[in-house]
């Protein structure tokens, strides 16, 4: 049987999962390797002095991870760096936040190479390769470049920006060109993947075909393969002694009242500052109906050592406290905001909990909180998802209020249309959500791609 090999930036594992404030290609990615005898390979998470290309093997719950540890130069120009404050911003349409410097390009560089030596002797001849996400473009020409001839794809996790936003990014050409090393390159979406065409076609005078693309003599599969999560368990998550117990003292702290609920890394992609001011919008519009709800937001802190990070947290502490400040009652407080991450389980059972679901990021790949909640829900009573039209699940989500995010009236009035939504509608926006997100799981993504790489025809 062959071997899947994942490389991701960050390795998380499995028998951790439950634990609290991981990202979605954490939770996808441990899904996805229990079954598979694979290996999955990636940063320690962890600093040393200096770079020694040790690599940890360890193996639970039927995975193998193998890690190694970064210098701290490695930490600043690669994850902080070039990943964090250059690639990241930049592909979430923010090149007000995007900063370009020549160290981080060069880290980048250097910790995918040193990626590509520690991963080389653990290949096998029939291993296929998944590279995973922005931390990693140039890993396949590394490869390449040491003599490998597997299958390796790439999935990227993250939008795929304009043709016009990409190429404010010096050296552009550069970094694109490392992707014709790979033999598959997945998207979340078609609009991720025809954004990265016309970049290909106007930008490197590539040729499209019917699933491909040929530039520099390389001919490259590209497709879209929409991330789901692992949705039966997540279901039954919801049911579990931890959720019904974590449901109960929501219902005992709710006093009657509605929960309108948010969940996400406390990052400026996810709209949280824009979801704030549309929340007390519909608190300044709505003074006879405000205590009848409040909204709890989940924002475990993320990347903390990078500015625009401690910008954006300083901004929503004040945010917060200036609109309990100016709405709360003795008895009662508009938002709950709450910087730590919960357990899958526990998270389940709050989303069971509130009757609306507020996903409002203003760019994202695809977003799998807004899955989560819908596969938590009660089929007898289930509540509201609002979400989002810039995220990549909003095409595959028709059935949820969509909404401008960057709109507070928007945002207001879907949640009053929200609140008022009687259970027949609920129910009938709900059945074909859940139908999505059972359908369009972790399962048949990891499998969609999988199959697609296999497929490939073979490297001249
Ligand atoms: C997003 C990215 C992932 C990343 C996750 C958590 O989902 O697409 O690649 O792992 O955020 O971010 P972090 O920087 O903590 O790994």
């Amino acid at each position: 049987m062959t071997r899947l090999i994942v490389v991701s930036n960050r390795v998380t594992p499995p028998a951790d999962e439950s634990a609290g404030s991981q990202g979605g290609l954490a939770v996808a990615l441990g899904e996805a390797l229990r079954e598979y005898r694979g290996i999955w390979f990636g940063w320690s998470g962890e600093r040393v002095a200096e770079f020694t290309g040790h690599l940890n093997m360890q193996r639970s719950a039927g995975v193998t991870t193998a890690t190694v540890d970064l210098e701290e130069q490695d930490v600043d120009e690669y994850y902080n760096g070039y990943a964090n404050k250059t690639l990241w911003p930049l592909f979430h349409y923010r090149i007000d936040l995007t900063e370009y410097d020549r160290t981080f390009d060069a880290g980048y560089a250097r910790v995918n190479q040193r990626f590509a030596d520690t991963l080389l002797p653990i290949i096998e001849p029939d291993d296929i390769i998944w590279v995973h996400d922005y931390h990693l473009f140039p890993l396949a020409r590394e490869l390449r470049q040491r003599g490998i001839k597997n299958r390796i794809g790439f999935f990227l996790h993250i939008p795929w920006p304009p043709r016009r936003l990409l190429t404010t990014l010096p050296r552009h050409e550069e970094l694109v060109a490392g992707l014709f090393d790979y033999d598959l390159v997945g998207f979340q979406t078609r609009e991720w993947l025809e954004s990265f065409c016309d970049y290909a076609e106007r930008e490197m005078d590539a040729t499209l075909g019917d699933g491909t693309v040929t530039a520099m003599g390389r001919t490259v599969s590209i497709g879209a393969f929409p991330i789901g999560i692992d949705a039966e368990s997540f279901h039954k998550a919801s049911q579990s002694r931890n959720a019904l117990d974590a449901r109960q003292r929501m219902i005992d702290s709710i006093a009657g009242r509605q929960m309108i609920v948010g969940v996400d890394r406390l990052d400026y992609s996810k709209g949280l500052e824009e979801r704030f001011l549309g929340y007390e919008r519909f608190l300044a519009d709505n003074p006879d109906r405000c205590q009848e709800v409040f909204l709890l937001q989940i924002a475990p802190p993320t990347r903390a050592e990078i500015g625009s990070y401690q910008e954006i947290r300083t901004k929503l502490d004040a945010l917060s406290g200036r609109i309990n400040g100016a709405y709360a009652e003795t008895d009662w407080v508009p938002v709950r905001y709450v910087n730590r991450g919960y357990p899958r389980d526990v998270l389940a059972g709050i989303y069971r909990t509130a009757r609306i679901g507020l996903v409002t990021p203003l760019r994202d790949g695809m977003n799998l909180v807004a899955k989560e909640y819908v596969a938590a829900q009660d089929a007898a009573d289930p509540g509201v998802l609002i979400l989002s039209r810039f995220a990549g699940a909003a095409l595959q989500m028709p059935d949820a209020l969509l909404v401008n995010p960057f709109s507070q009236e928007e945002i207001a009035e879907a949640i009053h249309q929200g609140l008022d939504m009687p259970r027949a509608e609920r129910l009938r926006r709900w059945e074909p959500l859940m139908h999505g997100v059972m359908t369009d799981d972790v399962v048949k993504w990891r499998g969609d791609f999988v199959s697609a790489l296999e497929a490939v025809d073979v490297r001249a």
